[in-house]
């Protein structure tokens, strides 16, 4: 008799714990459709990075307008690694220790991405990465990983099609001497990165596959940035006198940079420059003339990517429901040639 009591009070008490687990489940549910407002962190590599700081206005500028549209609140905390990974570890932690919704990460060093998707998983805290992309293998870790980009290949395509084109409707735009090849420098992004090397090798495929006689100078590596890329140019212009004539750079601010040590020492002869990124500086060099094109990635479609996929996460919606994915995890932006 005794016994029985036992388990009829056992019984009970299962019910009990399980009615419990039920209702907390689906007060959390509950709450999740009643959001009316979401919390992203978005953490840049290098907040001064030309590119990467329109980026980040363009994600300002969708946040405003997700907030009209939606009657949402966005917080948007926006952290500045400044080239340090361990500082952007340490942003991170913090951001997943207070609960934010989902993270924008740009991150410093794409081949350490594992010990922060570590740290997302634990927290259930999504990732989206955006222009320096994770290995296929950790992005793949997780189904709450995403990456947003400009294909590097198509930005190097578009790159080297424009001194093709304009070599096609007149040799002698591009050969300046006439002495039947073009002599080239070129200038190149950080070595790590995956766009400098993918847009290196497609840009001079390109040049090669449409004919023009290309003879390389020398090259360096300079970045990304303006200075570093302008002293290059500089040290060139000395050992080269006369000879440069075509300049292959691997974004807007190194082909600025170059642009920067033309004017500076006051050479005279035509020099041409070709970038990518197509940011409002440089679009301003071409108007001026002395950028001979870029390729444009359009950053409104860059940050919608990027700002859709992760409010879509924060409310716990697909963002394939949202947004054209490719895999299901990566949104390429669209790019276009700019010439003037
Ligand atoms: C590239 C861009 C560069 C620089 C770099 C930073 O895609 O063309 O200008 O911003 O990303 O990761």
């Amino acid at each position: 008799m005794r016994k029985r009591t036992w388990w009829i009070w056992g019984i009970l008490l299962l019910a009990a714990a399980g009615m419990w687990v039920w209702a907390v489940g689906s007060r959390d549910k509950g709450q999740d459709e009643e959001k009316d407002s979401i919390r992203l962190g978005i953490l840049l590599y290098r907040g001064d990075d030309t590119f990467i700081s329109n980026v980040r206005q363009a994600l300002e500028e969708q946040a405003k307008l997700y907030e009209q549209e939606n009657q949402i609140k966005v917080v948007l905390n926006i952290e500045d690694a400044k080239e340090s990974q361990n500082t952007q570890n340490n942003q991170v932690e913090r951001m997943l220790s207070l609960g934010y919704d989902a993270l924008c990460v740009n991150i410093v060093d794409r081949s350490t991405a594992s010990t922060m998707i570590d740290d997302a998983i634990r927290a259930d805290v999504p990732i989206v990465f955006f222009n320096r992309e994770p290995v296929e293998e950790d992005l793949c870790r997780w189904e709450k990983l995403y990456y947003v980009g400009a294909d590097a290949k198509e930005s190097a395509v578009l790159q080297g099609q424009i001194v093709v084109d304009c070599y096609k409707e007149d040799p002698s735009s591009i050969d300046l001497n006439g002495d039947g090849k073009v002599d080239y420098v070129l200038l190149e992004g950080e070595t790590s990165h995956q766009d400098s090397l993918i847009r290196t090798e497609w840009s001079i495929q390109t040049l090669k596959d449409g004919g023009v006689p290309l003879e390389k100078l020398t090259g360096g590596i300079a970045n990304w940035e303006r200075s570093q890329a302008s002293a290059l140019m500089e040290q060139w212009l000395e050992q080269f006198p006369g000879q440069i004539e075509l300049v292959i750079s691997n974004n807007d601010d190194m082909a600025l940079g170059a642009i920067d040590a033309i004017e500076r020492l006051q050479v005279k002869e035509k020099i041409n420059v070709v970038g990518i990124d197509g940011t409002p500086q440089g679009v301003q060099a071409l108007e001026r003339g002395m950028l001979l094109g870029t390729v444009q990635s359009d950053r409104t479609k860059y940050a919608h990517g990027i700002f859709t996929i992760a409010a879509a996460l924060a409310l716990d919606e697909d963002p394939a429901s949202k947004i054209l994915l490719e895999d299901g995890r990566y949104y390429w932006t669209d790019q276009e040639a700019l010439v003037k």
